[in-house]
């Protein structure tokens, strides 16, 4: 196999062609171990749905992360990489009999409604068996828009069943013979950098734990707290502190009698924090142009190529450089960057400064490792399509790319 890790940008789309994606797995590497060594006392899964590249996924089992799905395909592509049943957690809204049938033999399957908890049951019942199965709760606690990018609970939403109305079912859920609850599920939300959103969160996951066996009755071997960890999309972001965290989480773990009385897996999972910052997105400059004085840079792939900046509107927080072995224009410039695509809204950037570019430059985003390739548009407008490169620890480079359809 071909070796470049060494390749500058200029190599890579020599070679590949435009636009790309490239992934070091020595970065999602060293990802995990930074995560694993901040909380030790926690089984790491990694949330397919931040790149579900099947070298990234099989990575992720070699190295003994569990796979955190949301879709019955993801499910079946957890099994494909390697994953065993016990390692898959599949939990997600709006799950059809279907995707239960699908699952039912090869991941622990977490109901997000009541209606669901009735599903299963019934599936079970025609089956004939009793299921082990977790269930989404919405948190009561709720945290605020600058301790995350996206809150997914703590307010009324279309995750999980609410805290407060447990108690109210619990007959109605003993009453259904052909599950068992033994985990929980809590995401409260993404892209936190603040170490205290963090601890605060797990440290109220714990007291709901409690709450679901002494009060619930459930017999948990699992909790499942989410994750929610950030990472730094711009050079002055501060990163999450996991260095401060640690023996906070630590010293919060030891005094839990879930886990002194009874061993309960306490499960964390991360997308964005293992794989972000392993991958880039390389696009070329197709033409440049000056509309009422203002400068516009045009890219082969926006929003067909990587949608996420401009779907969230991020523009803020995408890093974009000149990749290495392109002479690099000391004087900067205030520019937008536009995709390809007949659309206004097809927008990267608005307003930012970069080094003077000239058509045919290498344009680069950085940290596009995660909600990249599958998020994107891909076949609006019918332009050329990104491809995904992977390079493994060793150096050597393949082309991966259209994985994500392997099970429609
Ligand atoms: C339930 C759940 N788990 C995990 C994730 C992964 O989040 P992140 O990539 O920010 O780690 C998400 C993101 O939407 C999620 O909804």
């Amino acid at each position: 196999m071909m070796k470049c890790d060494q390749w500058g940008d200029q190599e890579v789309i020599t070679h590949y062609g435009y636009p790309l994606y490239v992934y070091e797995e020595s970065v999602i590497e060293r990802q995990i171990h930074i995560l694993e060594e901040a909380l030790t006392d926690f089984e790491l899964f990694y949330s397919f749905k931040a790149n579900p590249n099947l070298h990234i996924c099989e990575f992720m089992n070699r190295q003994g992360v569990g796979a955190d799905t949301a879709s019955s395909n993801e499910v079946l592509k957890a099994v494909k990489a390697g994953f065993s049943k016990e390692n898959i957690l599949y939990s997600s809204p709006g799950k059809t009999e279907e995707d239960i049938e699908k699952t039912i033999d090869h991941a622990i399957i977490v109901a997000d409604s009541y209606n669901e908890l009735i599903l299963i049951n019934k599936i079970c019942s025609r089956k004939g068996i009793r299921l082990p199965i977790g269930i989404r709760i919405n948190p009561a606690h709720s945290i605020t828009s600058e301790d995350a990018l996206e809150i997914m609970g703590g307010t009324p939403s279309k995750f999980g069943v609410d805290e407060e109305s447990l108690l109210a079912h619990k007959e109605f859920i003993e009453n259904l013979s052909h599950i068992e609850i033994i985990g929980i599920h809590v995401y409260i939300g993404s892209q936190m950098l603040n170490y205290h959103t963090v601890y605060d969160n797990i440290q109220s996951i714990f007291a709901m734990g409690e709450f679901c066996i002494t009060q619930m009755k459930w017999n948990l071997s699992f909790i499942d707290f989410g994750g929610g960890f950030g990472v730094p999309y711009l050079p002055d972001e501060e990163p999450l502190d996991l260095r401060a965290l640690k023996p906070m989480v630590q010293e919060l773990v030891a005094k839990q009698k879930i886990v002194t009385k009874k061993r309960v897996r306490l499960i964390v999972e991360s997308g964005r924090f293992l794989v972000t910052e392993a991958g880039r997105f390389l696009t070329k400059i197709v033409d440049i142009k000056v509309s009422r004085g203002k400068k516009f840079l045009i890219i082969h792939g926006g929003m067909n190529g990587f949608f996420r900046p401009v779907f969230m509107n991020l523009l803020h927080a995408v890093s974009i450089s000149y990749g290495e072995g392109i002479k690099q224009e000391k004087e900067e410039e205030l520019v937008s960057v536009g995709g390809h695509l007949c659309t206004p809204i097809d927008m990267v950037a608005k307003d930012i400064l970069l080094p003077k570019a000239q058509i045919g430059d290498i344009l680069c985003i950085r940290s596009a490792g995660s909600y990249g390739y599958t998020m994107s548009l891909r076949e609006f407008i019918d332009h050329r399509q990104a491809k995904e490169i992977y390079i493994d620890k060793q150096g050597s480079c393949m082309i991966t790319g259209g994985v994500g359809d392997d099970f429609r």
